[in-house]
């Protein structure tokens, strides 16, 4: 494989360092030449069209703000370039079906990175669960996020560039991971609201989801706690409470401890599912599969967020 990345900020080595373990990275785009420094045994470039259309790669990786991520998937797929791209797949509906039209129409395939379910434990539980009748499910993500965090990077905390705050950046994972239990929801009524960072952001920080359909869930969310806590599941099942963290799954008071198979690369909240799901996504493309996270599965937290957004406390149906 010859596989390009776009976006060289905090994400995107972490996909660098990946890519260069397989022997696969080929070429590095970002509009910030700094950036680009640290990539200098490789051909770099501003643009990322040029890099497409002169290193004609395999596949590309995209790291960018999420307002590129339709046009740069897009761009890529009607090349025929597999094409992987941070979370979240899009920040609107119509970005959605143009994303959607392009994968139908791609002979490539497309991914979108929700590493977090290559952790072992949240293998298990959805193995675990094959079945069974879950009776509820509740996601809970308290994280801290403050003005400075905000001021690193001009896209974040802006509804035009980021798309949102603390639903579609942080806790994106944790709501996919719920919505990867429970299917997707009829309804969603929610509750957004910036409770700590007034004056740094235009975006929430701050949201409560319900959400009803065959299985219902509610959802917690918050950038304003003291510090980074552990991400949390709660599944109740006719007889069991199973409470899932990162790294362990207790059912009715018995805990199952995982151990990850590959190092936690960049922050420790990314966790260590990044070269997991990298390495699936090669292997889809080598054996001829789709790969499981595609557009349809990836779009279903951004629909679930963009109606938590539209809900202002009333029932939204979701398209
Ligand atoms: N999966 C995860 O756990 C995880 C963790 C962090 C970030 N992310 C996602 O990764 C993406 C990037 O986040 P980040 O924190 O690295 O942001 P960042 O701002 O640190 O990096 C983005 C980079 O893209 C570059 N860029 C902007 N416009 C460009 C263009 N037109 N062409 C080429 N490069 C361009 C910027 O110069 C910057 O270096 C976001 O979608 C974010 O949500 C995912």
């Amino acid at each position: 494989m010859r596989t390009a990345l776009i976006g060289a900020g905090v994400i995107g080595p972490v996909h660098a360092a990946i890519l260069q373990k397989r022997g696969d990275l080929c070429a590095v785009c970002d509009i910030n030449e700094e950036k680009l420094s640290r990539f200098s045994s490789l051909p770099v470039y501003t643009d990322y069209i040029r890099m497409l259309e002169e290193v004609k790669p395999d596949a590309v990786h995209i790291c960018t703000p999420h307002y590129l991520h339709a046009e740069m998937i897009c761009e890529a797929l009607s090349r025929g370039i597999h094409t992987l791209c941070e979370k979240p797949l899009c920040i609107s509906l119509d970005e959605i079906e143009k994303i959607k039209r392009a994968e139908r129409i791609s002979k490539a395939n497309f991914g979108v990175c929700l590493q977090n379910r290559y952790n072992g434990e949240n293998l298990y539980i959805k193995e675990y669960l094959k079945g069974k009748k879950i009776v509820s499910v509740t996601g809970a993500v308290a994280w801290h996020r403050d003005a400075a965090y905000y001021a690193s990077a001009p896209w974040r905390g802006k509804w035009g560039t980021e798309g949102g705050g603390v639903l579609i950046n942080q806790a994106l994972h944790t709501l996919d991971l719920v919505l990867w239990l429970t299917g997707a929801p009829d309804s969603v009524t929610a509750s957004v609201s910036n409770l700590t960072l007034q004056n740094a952001i235009e975006v929430e920080d701050s949201a409560v989801i319900i959400g009803k359909g065959d299985t219902g869930f509610v959802f917690f969310a918050t950038n304003g706690s003291p510090a980074d806590m552990p991400v949390e599941l709660t599944v109740k099942t006719a007889d069991e409470i199973i409470k899932v963290t990162p790294g362990s799954v207790v059912i009715n008071g018995e805990a199952i401890r995982f151990k990850e198979k590959y190092e936690a690369l960049g922050k420790k909240c990314y966790g260590s599912g990044h070269e997991a799901l990298i390495n699936d996504f090669y292997s889809c493309i080598e054996e001829g599969r789709r790969f499981p996270i595609g557009a349809e599965e990836a779009s279903r937290s951004v629909k679930v967020i963009l109606a938590a957004y539209e809900s202002g406390g009333k029932e939204i149906f979701i398209r």
